[in-house]
């Protein structure tokens, strides 16, 4: 007993010298120290031109935010990210040394000097490309049209098409949706599907009453085609808001774009001070080695069950979902995909709008056993993640990814425009979806891609 406590004794007053040594240390300064922690973890985002509200590229641009940064990272608000710490492991999800937040806490806590010498030299942005990847796109594919953003106000939401500039199937193991103008653009999506025969691309309004322009599918009959309100083109590839737009795939996992597809891209224009132009690209990086599994995307709702009632479609086959009533505060949603074979499971993006609130994905294995895999628990829509799992997860054959969504129609909800509405489901922002995507590959397709050349 007394041993132990000579040896606590002296174990606190060594700790209590390394603390008076510590506090006697030089303070961390700009200069010296935060510049290179901005610019590993903060400046993509809070840097002119970008997507957050100001700038921490430069001493005169940083030491006014020096305390709310210390209460942003500390409270793990910053650099923004909306999953469970405690469920799952994943390879997308931004790592801040807790060294580093120490030292940001240290230099507010000292008064946010700026010390000596120069900042080291600020990171090159290059052309705005994922910096994850060790080269540039392999192709870059221009959305049809460069729209001019007037004044300020919301620019209908709209859609045009391309066609995938590619003589063969190509594998790629990347994609990016990135604008020219990241400052006006809400969102964008891109997916990839068929036209009807014939339909060839032409000039039309883009919306009702809107500019005639580029892209637009024609029928055989010259009528512009439109998706109905509650169908969607294709299948998605990629969605971009401010800080997304980003996919890729582990080293020999790749997504094949189908020869003759037709790329539909749906944009979200937000119109700020003077008019300015912009236009959507997609970047493109080719599985460069053999690919041995296919991506595919999936969806786990192909059952919806609503207050314990399976939804099942009516005699013309459409699935009715029931509307989301006015002032609902956890209007609760279940959806359920069984995979037939074995699967790899690669990502998961939950699919939302602004009723959003949480949404979580767990596997139920055929013997019952029960996982979570993703947990949103404050569900942000302005935050579109894909989460990607730091290593794929095997699934065997009648396993079911079951994915619970809660929606808030409250006033309570910050997103919420119009709590006294019922939601409808649809794709447009007023709307509501309940989409948990999933990138998975069927692991006896796989063979088949054995030796392929992604070119
Ligand atoms: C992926 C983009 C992104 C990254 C990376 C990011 N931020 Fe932010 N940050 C934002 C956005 C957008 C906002 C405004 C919305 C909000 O407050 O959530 C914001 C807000 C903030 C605010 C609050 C500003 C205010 O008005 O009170 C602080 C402080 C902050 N960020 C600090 C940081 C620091 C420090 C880092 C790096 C450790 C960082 N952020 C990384 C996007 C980002």
């Amino acid at each position: 007993m007394r041993k132990t406590n000579i040896l606590t004794a002296v174990l606190v007053c060594s700790l209590l010298t390394l603390a008076s040594a510590q506090s006697s240390a030089p303070a961390p300064t700009f200069n010296q120290n935060i510049a290179s922690i901005l610019y590993a973890n903060c400046v993509t985002c809070h840097r002119p031109g970008e997507v957050a509200p100001m700038s921490l590229m430069t001493f005169a641009d940083a030491r006014p935010w020096a305390r709310a940064m210390k209460a942003r990272v500390l409270a793990r608000e910053m650099p923004p990210w909306y999953a469970d710490p405690q469920v799952g492991n994943f390879r997308n999800k931004p790592a801040i040394a807790q060294a580093d937040l120490e030292t940001l806490a240290a230099w507010a806590d000292a008064g946010a000097p700026e010390g000596t010498g120069a900042p080291p030299p600020p990171p090159d942005f290059g052309d705005g490309w994922s910096r994850l990847m060790d080269r540039a796109p392999d192709l870059v594919i221009d959305a049809p049209i460069e729209l001019e953003v007037p004044g300020p106000g919301e620019v209908p939401t709209f859609t045009v098409w391309s066609r995938l500039p590619f003589r063969d199937d190509r594998f790629v193991e990347a994609l990016q949706l990135a604008p020219t103008n990241r400052h006006v653009v809400h969102h964008a999506s891109l997916s990839i599907g068929d036209l009807p025969p014939k339909t060839r691309l032409g000039q039309a309004a883009l919306w009702p009453g809107g500019p005639v322009l580029t892209g637009v599918p024609l029928l055989g009959d010259g009528q512009p085609y439109r998706v109905a309100s509650n169908e969607e083109f294709g299948y998605p590839l990629v969605f971009y808001v401010p800080g997304g737009g980003f996919l890729r795939f582990p080293q020999g996992v790749a997504k094949r774009l189908r020869r003759g597809q037709y790329l539909s891209w749906g944009m979200h224009h937000m119109g700020h001070g003077m008019a300015e132009k912009t236009r959507m690209r997609l970047g493109v990086w080719f599985a460069k080695r053999g690919v041995h599994h296919e991506a595919e995307t999936m969806t786990a709702n192909l059952r919806r069950i609503v207050d314990g009632k399976e939804i099942v479609p009516d005699a013309r086959g459409r699935v009715q979902i029931p509307n989301i009533p006015p002032r609902a505060e956890n209007w609760t949603i279940t959806g359920l995909i069984t995979f037939p074979d074995d699967v790899t499971l690669y990502s998961m993006w939950p699919h939302m709008h602004y009723r959003g609130k949480d949404m979580t994905f767990t596997l139920v294995r055929p013997n019952g056993r029960e996982e979570t895999l993703l947990r949103v628990p404050n569900y942000n829509p302005n935050w579109q993640v894909t989460y990607e799992l730091e290593k794929p997860l095997r699934i065997p054959a009648r396993s079911t990814i079951k994915a619970v969504a809660h929606y808030d129609n409250s006033a309570k909800n910050p997103h919420n425009q119009a709590p006294d509405q019922e939601v409808i489901w649809g794709p447009q922002a007023i709307n509501e979806m309940f989409i948990p995507f999933l990138e998975v590959s069927v692991d006896k397709d796989n063979l088949r891609f054995e030796g392929v050349d992604p070119r």
